[in-house]
C-alpha cells in the first residue's frame, strides 16, 4: 500500500446551479504515491490537475472512486496535507505580516506556548531567507518572497503532504529557479511527500522523481515515467545532462503527440 492512492478517480462538474449539463473533468485516475517521494503531474491546460489535487486535498469530493492517505479515505482536509495555490495571494492573508502569516500555521499545532511558537515562526522565516522581512505586509515584497512565506506557512503546520498547484508560475525564470532548488532542499530536510502540478516539462524533469502525465479532458493517466536523475540536482550541470534533454524530449513527445504529427504534416 502507497501513502497517497487515488483510486478511479472522477469528477463531473454540474455546470448550472439548477443541475442540467455536466461536464467529466476526470476519468478513472488512479495513483499510487510512495511516502517521501516528489512527483510531479503534467498535462495541458483544462485538463484536471487542479481538480485532481484539490480532491487528494480533501478540499472537493471525488464524483467517483477515492483518495486514501495512509490506508484511509479522504473525507476532509487531513491535518497531515498541505495545499499551495498557484497564486501566492490565495496561500497567504494579506492584511497580516510575514511573521503574523508563518504564525497562522504553527497556531493549528496544540499545546506550544509562547516562546516556543516565536522560535520556531523565527526558524520556519529564517529557512526560507526572509528574516530581515518579518515585519513587512506582502504587498511590501516580491512576488517570490510571497511565495517563499506561503511556503514558510506551509511548513510551520508540519505537513507529511505538501500538495503544490503551479507555485512557481508567476514569478520570473531567475526566481523560480531559486524557489525549486529551496523546495528540493526543503523537500530532503523535512521528508515531505510532495505532488507538484507543472504546466512546465523542464521544471518536471528538474524536480520530480516521477513525472505522471495526462491526457486533455477529460483528464486521464497517460504516462507515468520516471526520472532517475541524481540528488541534489543542479540548475546547470542537472539541465545539460545528456539524461535530461532524453527524458525532456520523451515527455514533450508524451503530452503533444497529435500537435507533432500535425506541424510533420504541414512542413
Ligand atoms: N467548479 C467548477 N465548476 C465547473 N467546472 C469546473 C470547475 N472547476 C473546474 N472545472 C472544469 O474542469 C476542467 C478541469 O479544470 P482544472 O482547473 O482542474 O484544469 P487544470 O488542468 O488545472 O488547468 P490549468 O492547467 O489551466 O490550470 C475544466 O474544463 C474546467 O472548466
Ligand atoms: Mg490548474
Amino acid at each position: 500500500m502507497a501513502y497517497l492512492e487515488t483510486h478511479g478517480v472522477g469528477k463531473r462538474f454540474t455546470l448550472h446551479e439548477r443541475g442540467g449539463d455536466q461536464a467529466l473533468a476526470l476519468s478513472e485516475v488512479s495513483l499510487a504515491i510512495e511516502r517521501g517521494t516528489l512527483v510531479a503531474i503534467v498535462g495541458p491546460s483544462g485538463c484536471g490537475k487542479s481538480t485532481l489535487l484539490q480532491i487528494m486535498a480533501g478540499l472537493i469530493s471525488a464524483s467517483t472512486g477515492e483518495v486514501c492517505l495512509n490506508g484511509r479515505p479522504i473525507t476532509a482536509p487531513p491535518f497531515e496535507v498541505v495545499y499551495v495555490f498557484q497564486q501566492y495571494t490565495k496561500s497567504i492573508f494579506p492584511w497580516k505580516t510575514v511573521w503574523q502569516n508563518v504564525a497562522f500555521g504553527l497556531q493549528n499545532r496544540k499545546g506550544l506556548d509562547k516562546t516556543t511558537l516565536a522560535v520556531q515562526c523565527a526558524e520556519y522565516i529564517r529557512l526560507v531567507d526572509l528574516a530581515a522581512f518579518e515585519n513587512h505586509f506582502p504587498w511590501q515584497l516580491s512576488g517570490g518572497m510571497q511565495q517563499r512565506v506561503a511556503i514558510a506557512r506551509a511548513l510551520a503546520c508540519q505537513p507529511d503532504v505538501l500538495l503544490m498547484d503551479e507555485p512557481f508560475s508567476s514569478v520570473d525564470a531567475m526566481t523560480r529557479a531559486g524557489l525549486q532548488d529551496l523546495l528540493l532542499r526543503l523537500w530532503q530536510e523535512f521528508s515531505l511527500t510532495v505532488v507538484f502540478v507543472t504546466h512546465d516539462v523542464d521544471e518536471a524533469v528538474y524536480l520530480s522523481q516521477r513525472v505522471i502525465v495526462m491526457s486533455a479532458t477529460p483528464g486521464r493517466v497517460v504516462g507515468d515515467i520516471p526520472v532517475p536523475l541524481a540528488y541534489p540536482r543542479d540548475q546547470l550541470v542537472t539541465r545539460e545532462a545528456f539524461e535530461y534533454i532524453d527524458l525532456r524530449r520523451q515527455l514533450y513527445q508524451r503530452i503533444f503527440p497529435s500537435e507533432r504529427a500535425a506541424q510533420r504534416q504541414v512542413a
